[in-house]
């Protein structure tokens, strides 16, 4: 069976991809599963946070800084090596590589799409979901940073749903959710803190997908 793929896309800058990826991965590592997490950011946010993180103690998370260039080398050796789950972090602006983000997303079993709930959000991610939706490449939205009492939120979540199929959970803003960073960490990894559960079940909707 080949490797199952989770690209986590955005054209967007700073709507929590690099944290989601992060804290998925974790989730997964959580499961037994053995993750690989791909960085393609040349900012080498998630790999940097990798070297940081302990190598005892908390689940091993392997992350492989690469490329959209290096894409078939990095898959051959992903496939090879037999993960269960291979999520990959992308780097915002969307508009260069529009080409090169359609083939990992073919090759892709969820193409998630997070994104913050206002319009300038919106703004952004909604034509990109379109781009991907006309290549027939069906993406999932994920609400973050969100305030669930706001009225934003709702506005959000109606205008997405009009395009594509929406996460069951959004994750709100949460302080927590990056004040382990900077130690190669996560919440996950600390204790069953705020927006730990979120996360939680944001991690099983990936697994019923991945497996579905
Ligand atoms: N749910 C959340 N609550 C609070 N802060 C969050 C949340 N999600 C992400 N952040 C914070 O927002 C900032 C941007 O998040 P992150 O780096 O994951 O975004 P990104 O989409 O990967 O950004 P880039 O496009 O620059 O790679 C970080 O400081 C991160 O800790
Ligand atoms: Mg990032």
């Amino acid at each position: 069976m080949a490797t199952p793929i989770v690209l986590v896309s955005s054209p967007k800058g700073g709507v929590g991809k690099s944290t989601i990826v992060k804290n998925m991965a974790v989730c997964a590592a959580q499961a037994h599963l053995r993750v690989l997490a791909v960085d393609l950011d040349p900012q080498r946010t998630l790999a940097l946070w990798g070297e940081r993180r302990p190598r005892t103690e908390v689940v091993q998370v392997e992350v492989l800084p690469s490329t959209y260039d290096e894409w078939s080398q990095s898959k051959r050796r992903f496939s090879a090596a037999s993960y269960d789950l291979v999520i990959v972090d992308t780097p915002p602006g969307v508009e260069h590589d529009v080409e090169v983000v359609k083939i990992v997303a073919r090759d892709s079993k969820l193409v998630l799409l997070p994104t913050g709930p206002t319009s300038v959000d919106l703004d952004s991610v909604l034509p990109w979901a379109n781009g991907l939706k006309a290549a027939r490449i069906s993406p999932t939205f994920l609400l973050n940073k969100t305030d669930r009492r706001r009225k934003s939120f709702r506005t959000a979540q109606r205008a997405l749903l009009e395009v594509a199929p929406l996460a069951p959970v959004e994750i709100p803003s949460y302080e927590d959710i990056h004040i382990f960073d900077a130690r190669g960490l996560t919440p996950l990894d600390i204790a069953k803190g705020a927006g730990t559960s979120d996360l939680e079940t944001l991690w099983a909707f990936l697994r019923g997908q991945i497996h579905g």
